[in-house]
């Protein structure tokens, strides 16, 4: 299949000032999402806030429309919030555990999420268990299993598995986990925060319970969008941190009643311009196929693997057997915040992977920070170059 790589280029400004290869920091947005969320900007300062949201409340809707059509779920299981860490908090911070109940989670698990299962564990007493990886470096799903099955302890409370990490070109096997979490009946929270966009995400087929993504990476939306997919069945088993008058009725002075879709994890004020903006870069995304945008991420990112391979002194370190368009390496004798300054010097947009945001991961396989270079579909094989002769 070919992709129409010059299309995708003219629809995107930036490529004409960058060769971008940190979308999963923030993708470079196309210009049907900027123009969107302009348009709403223009639409607030002509008519006033609340007028605007209502003149454009068709547009607002239809971002849960697409981002329901996006994974595969009812558009009353879509809650849509600031970022996806908002959106895993309202799922996690949503559960109750007691002493002894046990949360299993992988390496890969994103940092912000171990510091919440850190303070709610200290909290309620509850255990945090790390599944080792498996020979891939992946969810090892024997390990899981067998913790699943091991009647000692505590009862298992949660799945919580990052799909993508932030550190690495990693996927981690989401479906497989979902389907021992259901034989087992343990809600699977996945945080698909590197994943949405540049791979087909099916709820069903993941087989997850929670799921949190957001705006700004791969899906080329605006900044400080995310969403939150809460499956109907489990709604009622989680209690929302926090209530407020769009999350909640207030029905008689001493009495509320929580809505009863999953917009119950929203808070009242938000972002109308993003909100649509996010919905924009969903429906942009499905008309180019997120089956397409793999292969098209995937293939590159193997190409810019293997040019780097070929270099003296580079290592590349994405583990698993299946790979994403995270692109991570280090250069001997060079520190990875070196490498980055370098190439910005060069116009080629990179990022770094601390291994202080990756405790559990990089330091466990005896690396420090990497130097992160994410592709996405509008990159070309001479952004690739570009960043391999500017290397130090
Ligand atoms: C795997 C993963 N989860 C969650 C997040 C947090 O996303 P956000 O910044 O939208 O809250 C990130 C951010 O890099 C991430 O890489």
């Amino acid at each position: 299949m070919v992709f129409d790589v010059e299309r995708a280029r003219r629809d995107t400004p930036g490529v004409r000032r960058v060769a971008h290869l940190n979308n999963a920091g923030a993708a470079l947005p196309p210009s049907q999402v900027t123009e969107a969320v302009i348009a709403h900007l223009r639409r607030e300062a002509e008519l006033g806030g609340y007028e605007a949201a209502e003149a454009a409340a068709e547009r607002i809707q239809a971002t849960y429309t697409a981002i329901a059509r996006l994974i595969g779920c009812a558009v009353d299981e879509v809650a849509v919030v600031e970022n996806a860490t908002r959106a895993w908090d309202m799922a996690f911070y949503g559960l109750s555990f007691s002493p002894g109940d046990r949360i299993l989670t992988s390496r890969a698990e994103y940092g912000s999420n171990v510091i919440a299962f850190l303070q709610v564990a200290r909290r309620t007493g509850a255990v945090v268990e790390i599944v080792e990886d498996d020979e891939y470096g992946q969810i090892c799903l024997d390990d899981l299993r067998r913790r699943l099955d091991s009647g000692g302890g505590g009862e298992v409370k949660l799945i919580a598995v990052t799909h993508v990490p932030m550190q690495g070109g990693l996927v981690n096997p989401a479906e497989q986990v979902g389907a021992l979490a259901r034989e087992a009946g343990v809600p699977f929270l996945l945080d698909a925060c590197q994943s949405v966009g540049q791979l087909p995400l099916d709820v069903q087929r993941l087989g997850a319970d929670l799921l949190s993504a957001t705006g700004r990476k791969y899906l080329r939306g605006p900044r400080g969008t995310g969403f939150l997919y809460v499956r109907r069945s489990i709604l009622d088993h989680l209690e929302p941190p926090f209530l407020d008058l769009h999350a909640a009725t207030w029905t008689a002075p001493e009495h509320y009643e929580i809505r009863p879709d999953a917009r119950r994890f929203e808070a009242w004020e938000t972002n109308y311009a993003g909100k649509i903006g996010l919905g924009v870069a969903v429906d942009y995304a499905l008309s180019w196929g997120l089956d397409a945008i793999e292969a098209r991420v995937t293939a590159l990112a193997e190409s810019l693997r293997a040019r780097l391979q070929a270099l003296d002194g580079v290592h590349v370190h994405d583990q698993g057997q299946r790979r994403c368009g995270i692109v991570t390496f280090t250069v001997e004798g060079v520190c990875a915040q070196d490498v980055w300054r370098r190439l910005a010097a060069c116009g080629v947009n990179t990022s770094v992977s601390p291994a202080s945001s990756a405790r559990l991961d990089l330091p466990h396989r005896g690396l420090s920070d990497l130097v992160r270079a994410s592709v996405h579909y509008y990159n070309t094989d001479d952004e690739l170059d570009r960043l391999v002769t500017a290397l130090p």
